[in-house]
């Protein structure tokens, strides 16, 4: 049985992305509109799902993609990222709630409940403020993780807002693993 992300052909054509600076473009978004004219559900799935390469992403780094139009960040954690994280006082967070589409409704915003994988090395979320929607910048901000310079949301490296008017934690998207492929929606 085929999976869904898998009927659209050349998936990997849809991912484009950048690491830290660096700025790789892997293919173009020019392919989407081929897609549109094969038959709406095959539109549907490209567009609802995605699957990137994450094997060149190393600890402290991370892959940014666009999904369904938005940037989804993909921070692959250092031990000692996780470990900070771990041990942050859940009770003194604004947003308490996890936020996370792949965990469980009202689960709350402990790292654990937020990162992908047991480990937490792992931590895929949207990058768009939950104020009123810039980009947050990564490795900004007083907290170590991403800092929105529109009205100065501080969010930490679980993604939880910590600092500023943003009232809720960064959405984790649905997504998992396949080997070394994340799939996303
Ligand atoms: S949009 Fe991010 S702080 Fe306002």
């Amino acid at each position: 049985m085929s999976h869904p992300e898998d009927q659209a052909g050349t998936r990997r054509d849809f991912l484009y992305y950048f690491t830290g600076g660096a700025g790789v473009v892997a293919a173009a978004g020019a392919v989407w509109p081929l897609v549109n004219q094969m038959n709406p559900s095959a539109d549907v799935q490209a567009l609802s799902s995605i699957r990137v390469d994450t094997s060149g992403v190393e600890p402290g780094q991370q892959l940014t993609v666009k999904w369904l139009g938005k940037p989804v960040f993909i921070r692959r954690r250092t031990e000692d990222e996780i470990t900070a994280e771990r041990a942050v006082d859940i009770s003194t967070l604004p947003d308490p709630l996890a936020r996370n589409a792949n965990g469980q409704d009202g689960a709350d915003a402990s790292d654990e409940n937020r990162a992908l994988d047991e480990g937490g090395e792992w931590l895929v979320q949207m990058g768009v403020c939950t104020h009123l929607g810039c980009v947050p910048l990564a490795d900004a901000g007083e907290f170590g993780g991403w800092f929105c310079p529109c009205h100065g949301s501080h969010y930490d490296l679980s993604g939880r807002i910590r600092k500023g008017p943003a009232p809720e934690n960064l959405p984790v998207p649905p997504a998992r693993f396949d080997g070394d492929d994340l799939i996303l929606g």
